[in-house]
């Protein structure tokens, strides 16, 4: 039986190994983290017209997503109702229905079955078409960005953004709106879905030092963190949590982060361009953060970054395992010139065979593997780095810590975690005061 209070230490910032290997630990996530969760599906820019359609995983379920006639977007298992095999083995494309390999049988868009072979002939009246639609799922959008929750009871995915909109602003709304390129790539990785989301949710640490090789090779404002030979000076970024463990690092003046030569000076003219308009549109402290290098996680297992321009859901499939889908991000009115250069860089950088992927990928399968072992799981992890200097940030309302490097939104991340899974439904979730988990992280 899980000790599941134990398994994060809010107050001493320590999480139980077993969080990256055991298999109990890994059906109480998918039962009260996945099944609860908004969980990223498709973005506007990639089904832009009536009957495009993509498909997606939430937690290990396989879902499509569908633009209907009438421009609203539904999504459903990807399930036939028969016996239960895909209804679309394609990953994107445009439909005026599904129709299952196996057998035949044929959904519309909206996900009623319309047809079965031999209906009459076979059937003989006895089977119910309007009771083996496809499975609706519900699904919401922020900014052109849907996600979908199997939990009827959840919040909106407004509310469920809560506080990190503000900064999900900068970036989502600053310009004329962000787009993903597509389709993504999909790689498999043997390592836990939580080592990469902590890492992108709070890791500004290891990026010298683990990136070190990659980074003296690439340009641009983060290849002069390459081998930890500087510290980010004061002020030089934050770090930030939020009610649902949504987080990120902000690396301020970092934009390109990795663009050197021509392409770098117009990314950056571009930012330089834009800072005015956005400091209008959404006040100084963020016209301060756009063009910044952002880390970040949307709770449970969707991240970016914004400035190396990656977008991506590390989908689990067990404890020790996943598969990882990898968008492009580029802000909508760029010039297409600097889209393909982001893109290529993100490509380069954080794609299926990236450099810095894999540089990380060796960590997560690390960390993942090694924590198993009988002497090794004994005692603790650590992310105390920047306790004590965290503090409510007015404007946001977010948890912010006052450094560049710090573990505050790991720290966070994890007392999200452990209220998801203390939790017995979104109505346990939802009585608290708003406030509370700020006291709780602050220790007040
Ligand atoms: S399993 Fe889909 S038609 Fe039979
Ligand atoms: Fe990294």
């Amino acid at each position: 039986m899980v000790d599941v209070a134990s398994l994060v230490d809010v107050k001493s910032g320590t999480q139980a190994k077993s969080i990256f290997w055991d298999e109990q630990i890994y059906e109480l996530e998918l039962e009260r983290i996945f099944d609860r969760c908004w969980l990223f599906i498709t973005h506007d820019s990639l089904i832009p017209n009536p009957g495009d359609f993509t498909t997606a995983i939430m937690g290990e379920d396989e879902v499509v997503v569908v633009r209907q006639m009438d421009g609203k977007v539904k999504a459903f298992l990807n399930y036939c109702q028969h016996r239960g095999t895909r209804v679309t083995s394609v990953e994107a494309g445009n439909t005026r229905s599904f129709t299952c390999t196996y057998h035949g049988w044929s959904y519309g868009i909206d996900g009623s079955l319309q047809a079965v072979p031999f209906e009459n002939e076979f059937y003989k009246g006895v089977l119910d078409k309007s009771t083996h639609g496809l499975t609706e799922v519900r699904c919401e959008s922020y900014m052109g960005f849907w996600y979908g929750n199997f939990d009827k009871s959840a919040p909106s995915l407004y509310d469920y953004l809560g506080d990190y909109r503000y900064f999900l602003d900068v970036w989502m709304d600053s310009t004329g709106g962000a787009e993903l390129i597509g389709p993504p790539t999909r790689t498999l990785l043997n390592c836990n879905w939580k080592t990469p989301a902590e890492n992108f949710v709070g890791d500004a640490y290891h990026v010298g030092w683990t990136h070190a090789a990659s980074l003296s090779v690439l340009g641009g404002e983060l290849s002069a963190l390459s081998g930890n030979k500087m510290v980010p000076p004061d002020g030089a970024g934050v770090q930030i949590t939020t009610r649902f463990g949504h987080g990120l690092g902000i690396l301020t003046n970092a934009g390109p982060a990795l663009l050197s030569g021509p392409v770098g000076e117009m990314a950056r003219k571009w930012y330089a361009e834009n800072r005015p308009k956005v400091a209008e549109k959404l006040g100084k402290t963020r016209a301060g953060y756009y063009g910044s290098h952002f880390n970040s996680n949307v709770f449970p297992n969707n991240s970016y970054l914004w400035g190396t321009n990656t977008f991506k859901v590390w989908a689990p499939r067990g404890p020790r395992s996943i598969e990882v889908f990898t968008w492009g991000i580029v802000e909508k009115n760029m010039p297409d010139e600097v889209k393909e250069a982001v893109y290529d860089m993100a490509t380069r950088t954080f794609g299926t065979a990236g450099m810095l992927e894999g540089d990380d990928a060796d960590n997560m399968e690390s960390m993942t593997q090694l924590n198993r072992g009988r002497q090794i799981r004994k005692g603790r992890l650590n992310s105390q780095m920047g306790m004590g200097g965290d503090k409510v940030d007015e404007e946001s309302g977010a948890v912010i810590g006052q450094s560049a490097v710090g573990e505050t939104s790991y720290r966070g991340y994890y007392r999200a975690y452990r209220e998801f899974l203390m939790a017995e439904s979104w109505d346990d979730l939802l009585k608290t005061d708003p406030d509370a988990w700020k006291r709780e992280f602050l220790g007040k």
